[in-house]
C-alpha cells in the first residue's frame, strides 16, 4: 500500500483542534426528555456527547483558539503567516470577514498591527468550505505566492438545530486549524481531486434565519450521491494521470489505507463507506462472493415499481453493511476516524478533520499510507482528494485531545436549553487564558478580548 512521496510536496504540516469545555450527554435526561431510546443515539446515530459553546463563545472565538494553539505548537510568529482562510457556515457577520475578528483577537496577544500583512478570507460552502480553503492554500503555495510563509486553513462552526427537532441530537461545536506549507511533516497532498456539484435543497439558511432549514433524509441521499460522484471523478483522474496502476481485480480503494469522510454524525460514515465500497467492488471478481452471500444486488430494470426497487435496495444495503467483506474493510480503513466525533457531535466543515485528528491521536497514520478525504457540503458539492502520510508524521507532538475531552464539564438539560435559546448571558465557566466575546455594541459590532485570568 505504500506509495512514492510527491517530489514537490505541499500539504498539511500540523493541526490543532479546539472544542468548547461544555458538553451534554445524549443519553440520560436529554434522551428521556425527547422520548428517544438512548441506543438510537449511541448506536443508530453514534453521538455520545455534544459539545456546547458557552455564552462567550462563537465561531470567531473558537477559530482564534485553534489558530493560537497552532501558532504556539509551531512557534509561528504573525509575520510567518501569509494567509488565514476560514471556512464557516456560522458566520458572525453578513459582510465583514470572520478572519478580521480573529486577527483582532490574536493581535491582543501578538501586538497591534502584527497581522497586517496577512490576508484573510471567509469561505462559505456549507460543510465543504474548509476543504476548499485547504485546496486554495495549496495552490497558493504551489504557485510560489507564499514566499516562505505558511497558510492556515481554519474550520469553525456551531452546529445548531431547533430544540426537539430531528437534527437536535447531531449538534456540536468546534474548530480545527490546519497548517499548510511546502514539505509538510504530516500529509503531502497528491495532485488529483475529484469533484461533484449540483443544485439541491437538502440544507440551507436563508438570510436572517439563525438556524438552517434541513431536509434530513434528503441530505443523507445527496451526501451519498455527491461523494459517490466525486470519488468516481477522483478515481478516473488517478488512473488517467498514471498515479495509480491497478492490477487485475483491483480497484482504487484498494490503494487507500484510510478514508476520511465528512462526519455529520458517526453513523453517516458507515452509510458513506458502504455506498463507496459497493460502487468500487461491483464488477470485480470479489463481487461474486458478496452476491453469493447476500443474493443478487437489486437493479432498477428488474422492477416495474420504483418504490419496490427502493425497498429492495434499502434491504440489500442493510445486509451489505453487515457482510464480512464490508465489516473488514470498514474496521481497517474507516471506523477509527469517528472516535472524536462521538464525543463532540457535528462541527460541520471541521468534522472531516476531526477524523484526521482521531487517526493522528491514536497513532494510526503510518508513513507511506494513502489517506483519502471525502468532503461533502450541502447545497451540494463533494470533493475527493488524497495525500500520503510522511516519514515525519509523528514529529508534531500529541495534542491530548481525548484527555481534554474527558476533562470537559457536563451541563444540565436546563443549562443546555438556556444556552441554545440565547437566554443565558453569563458564562457557565468563566473564560481563562481564552478568547471571549465580551459584548455586541448598539451597531452590532462584536467586541472580543483575550481573558488571561478569571476574576
Ligand atoms: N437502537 C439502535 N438503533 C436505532 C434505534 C434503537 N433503539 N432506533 C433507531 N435506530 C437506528 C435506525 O434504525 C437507523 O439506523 P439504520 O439506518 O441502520 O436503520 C438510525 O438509528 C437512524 O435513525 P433514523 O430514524 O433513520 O434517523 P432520524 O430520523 O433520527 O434522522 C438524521 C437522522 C441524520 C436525518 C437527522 O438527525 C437530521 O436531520 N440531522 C441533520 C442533518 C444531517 O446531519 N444530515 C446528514 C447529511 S449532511
Amino acid at each position: 500500500m505504500a506509495s512514492e512521496f510527491p517530489a514537490d510536496a505541499i500539504g498539511i504540516d500540523d493541526f490543532s483542534v479546539y472544542v468548547p469545555k461544555l458538553y451534554i450527554p445524549t443519553v440520560g435526561k436529554f434522551a428521556i426528555s425527547r422520548g428517544i431510546e438512548p441506543a438510537k443515539l449511541v448506536k443508530g446515530i453514534g453521538i455520545e456527547r455534544m459539545a456546547i459553546p458557552d455564552a462567550h463563545e462563537d465561531a470567531a472565538t473558537m477559530a482564534a483558539m485553534s489558530v493560537h494553539e497552532l501558532m504556539q505548537r509551531n512557534s509561528l510568529r504573525p509575520q510567518d503567516i501569509g494567509k488565514i482562510y476560514i471556512g464557516t457556515e456560522s458566520g458572525v457577520d453578513e459582510a465583514k470577514a470572520i478572519g478580521t475578528y480573529v486577527i483582532g483577537m490574536l493581535e491582543q496577544i501578538y501586538g497591534p498591527g502584527s497581522f497586517q500583512e496577512c490576508l484573510t478570507v471567509e469561505l462559505k460552502s456549507a460543510c465543504i468550505a474548509a476543504s476548499y480553503a485547504l485546496e486554495d492554500l495549496c495552490c497558493w503555495v504551489a504557485a510560489g505566492g507564499d514566499e516562505g510563509r505558511v497558510g492556515i486553513a481554519v474550520a469553525s462552526d456551531v452546529a445548531r438545530y431547533p430544540l426537539r427537532s430531528g437534527g437536535e441530537y447531531t449538534q456540536g461545536a468546534g474548530s480545527v486549524a490546519l497548517l499548510v506549507k511546502r514539505d509538510p511533516r504530516l500529509i503531502a497532498l497528491e495532485d488529483m481531486i475529484g469533484v461533484y456539484t449540483r443544485d439541491e435543497n437538502d440544507f440551507f439558511r436563508p438570510p436572517g434565519c439563525s438556524m438552517a432549514v434541513v431536509n434530513g433524509k434528503h441530505s443523507n441521499d445527496c451526501y451519498l450521491d455527491a461523494v459517490g460522484g466525486a470519488f468516481a471523478s477522483f478515481a478516473k483522474k488517478a488512473i488517467r494521470r498514471g498515479k495509480l496502476q491497478l492490477r487485475e481485480g483491483e480497484c482504487v480503494s484498494d490503494h487507500v489505507s484510510h478514508f476520511l469522510f465528512h462526519i455529520p454524525y458517526p453513523r453517516m460514515v458507515e452509510y458513506a463507506s458502504a455506498a463507496l465500497f459497493r460502487q468500487e467492488w461491483r464488477g470485480l471478481p470479489r463481487w461474486k462472493g458478496v452476491e453469493d452471500e447476500l443474493g443478487r444486488e437489486p437493479r432498477a430494470e428488474d422492477f416495474s415499481d420504483p418504490g419496490e426497487h427502493q425497498r429492495a435496495e434499502a434491504d440489500f444495503s442493510r445486509r451489505f453493511s453487515k457482510s464480512d467483506a464490508f465489516r473488514q474493510a470498514f474496521s481497517s480503513k474507516v471506523g477509527e476516524s469517528a472516535r472524536i466525533s462521538r464525543q463532540v457531535g457535528n462541527i460541520y466543515t471541521g468534522s472531516i478533520y476531526l477524523g484526521l485528528a482521531s487517526l493522528a491521536e491514536q497513532n494510526l497514520l503510518c508513513p507511506g499510507q494513502r489517506v483519502c478525504f471525502c468532503s461533502y457540503g450541502s447545497g451540494c458539492s463533494a470533493m475527493v482528494f488524497s495525500g500520503i502520510v510522511r516519514e515525519e508524521a509523528d514529529c508534531p507532538p500529541g495534542r491530548d485531545i481525548f484527555k481534554r475531552l474527558d476533562q470537559r464539564w457536563e451541563i444540565s438539560l436546563q443549562e443546555y436549553e438556556d444556552l441554545h435559546e440565547g437566554g443565558r448571558k453569563e458564562s457557565l465557566i468563566f473564560p481563562e487564558r481564552e478568547f471571549a466575546r465580551l459584548y455586541i455594541d448598539s451597531q452590532g459590532y462584536r467586541h472580543y478580548g483575550y481573558v488571561s485570568q478569571a476574576p
